[in-house]
């Protein structure tokens, strides 16, 4: 029985039009286009090639209503899930992995915090600095080794990568009047060679605490709290004397060793303890390069390592830890 393609278009064209579901779309498509319909039957049955092009526009014109359909009715659906009661617009999106600062910012900030708590105030210094400020006004000796270009990295003669925060305090004392008390971070560089325990860039916070009758117990007691802070209440704090070009008397805070709890081990080179930084009392010298009169004013300073700090805080024993990058080791953070 021939069929009347006229008639089964219409007829398919009705059953399109009265799906009321996407789902409902599938056996309207089996119907009418699948395999075994009438359409599929003669499509698999084409002798000549006017019925063949008839047929085959016959189909393409089934499948492109069944898809606007399907876009249709998709779309209503999508229309009534946003304005029914059931979709709530403030459940929280699905969760994706933002990652963790780095170990050296982390303790950058607890740093900051710490002495903003102790009423610092916080500043940053250029890296690029001169030997006048390096090394000049920081009363370092015409022969002190670090000016020779085997220690330090010049970029001319009178420029070069600071080695040191300290500068910092001359710029400090430079611009304000004392009382000051202030904290300077940042990246410091030395030519040296790479091993557990040095890096050739590393950072270092420096502090400087300028006022009447400040004396070394306040250098200690600073340093104390802020050991205590950064470290836990167990952990011991000795300090040893020193020598530094811009301090004097010169001190060096150690921390005893975490990793052996102080009985000895190869991170601590089997003395129970490990060096935290330098310090002591600014030294009159300084204060005369920057005009400030060191009869009426005294003061403190200390520098540490950051990356220093986040080994003793965390017991990494080999510094190269955080300048590889490695995510399997930062992730621990
Ligand atoms: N600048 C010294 C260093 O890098 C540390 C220091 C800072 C010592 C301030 C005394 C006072 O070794």
């Amino acid at each position: 029985m021939a069929v009347d393609w006229n008639v089964y278009l219409s007829d398919a064209e009705a059953d399109i039009a009265s799906a009321t579901a996407p789902e409902e779309l599938a056996p309207v498509r089996a119907k009418y286009l699948g395999r075994d319909s009438e359409l599929g039957k003669a499509l698999r049955a084409i002798r000549d090639r006017d019925t063949g092009i008839a047929l085959n526009d016959s189909r393409k014109q089934l499948e492109e209503l069944i898809e606007s359909r399907r876009r249709e009715l998709e779309r209503a659906r999508l229309d009534e899930r946003l304005s029914g009661d059931g979709f709530d617009v403030t459940l929280p999106g699905e969760e994706l992995p933002v990652g963790t600062l780095h170990p050296t910012t982390q303790i950058r900030r607890m740093v900051e915090d710490a002495f903003i708590g102790l009423g610092y105030e916080i500043r940053e210094d250029r890296e690029v600095e001169t030997v006048e400020y390096n090394f000049d006004k920081l009363a370092f000796a015409s022969t002190h080794p670090t000016r020779s270009p085997r220690a330090t990295l010049f970029l001319d003669e009178n420029t070069l990568l600071r080695t040191e925060t300290s500068p910092s305090q001359i710029h400090h004392l430079e611009h304000l009047e004392p009382p000051v008390y202030m904290v300077s971070i940042g990246r410091v560089y030395r030519r040296d060679d790479i091993d557990a325990t040095h890096f050739p860039i590393f950072h270092q916070f420096e502090g400087l605490a300028v006022d009447r009758g400040i004396t070394l117990a306040d250098l200690k007691g600073t340093l104390l709290r802020v050991a205590r802070t950064l470290f836990g209440e167990d952990r011991r704090v000795r300090f040893r004397t020193h020598f530094f070009p811009f301090t004097e008397p010169s001190i060096e805070p150690d921390i005893s060793c975490g990793i052996c709890g102080g009985a000895g081990c190869r991170t601590c080179k089997f003395t129970g303890w490990t060096e935290f930084g330098g310090a002591g009392m600014v030294d009159p010298a300084v204060f005369e390069n920057v005009g400030v009169d060191p009869e009426q004013w005294s003061g403190f300073a200390f520098g540490c390592g950051l990356e220093r700090t986040a080994q003793l805080r965390h017991d990494i024993p080999d510094i190269r830890a955080l300048w590889e990058g490695d995510l399997r080791v930062l992730r621990q953070f």
